[in-house]
């Protein structure tokens, strides 16, 4: 009985750190895109938010994923914050708003120029279906 209950305790802990692992293997049309961006026109505060971004939003998934996804300003604040609260994102707030200054300059100047080359944000239900697939 004792240790039916250790197993199911092990089982239920351990289940979700599982799928979010698989989760962050799954690759989405996003990453196979360029994985750099020009950045030596963009202001020098601009190309310091870039260098702390690719340093940060590339220790889960690929920095492709993010420079090839287009989203609202609002949305990337939200999606910032998002990944900030991901388990031991490393990313503090005051990093969390200097990506997203980068991310949101970057969205004005590069991407809502050129909105077709880049992919809209997929939902968990897509992720989740993609993830099937690949395994
Ligand atoms: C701790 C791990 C982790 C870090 C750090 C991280 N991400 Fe993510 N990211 C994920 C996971 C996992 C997903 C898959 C979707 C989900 O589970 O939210 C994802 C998905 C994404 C997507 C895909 C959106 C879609 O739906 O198509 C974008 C864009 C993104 N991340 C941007 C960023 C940015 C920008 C940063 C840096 C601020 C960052 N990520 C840092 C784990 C992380």
């Amino acid at each position: 009985m004792h240790k039916s209950i250790q197993w199911i305790a092990v089982a239920l802990i351990g289940v979700p750190f599982f799928l979010a692992a698989q989760t962050r293997n799954v690759v989405l049309p996003q990453d196979k895109g360029p994985a750099t961006i020009n950045v030596s026109q963009y202001p020098p505060e601009q190309q310091q938010g870039y260098k702390l971004f690719v340093n940060k939003c590339s220790q889960c998934h690929t920095i492709a994923r993010p420079i090839n996804t287009t989203m609202t300003r609002m949305e990337w604040e939200q999606y910032v914050k998002r990944m900030m609260h991901k388990p031991n994102s490393g990313i503090t707030n005051a990093q969390g708003k200097e990506i997203f200054e980068f991310l949101a300059y970057d969205q004005q100047t590069r991407k809502d120029k050129n909105p077709s080359k880049f992919y809209k944000a997929l939902s968990d239900e897509e992720i989740q279906k993609l993830q099937a697939q690949q395994q």
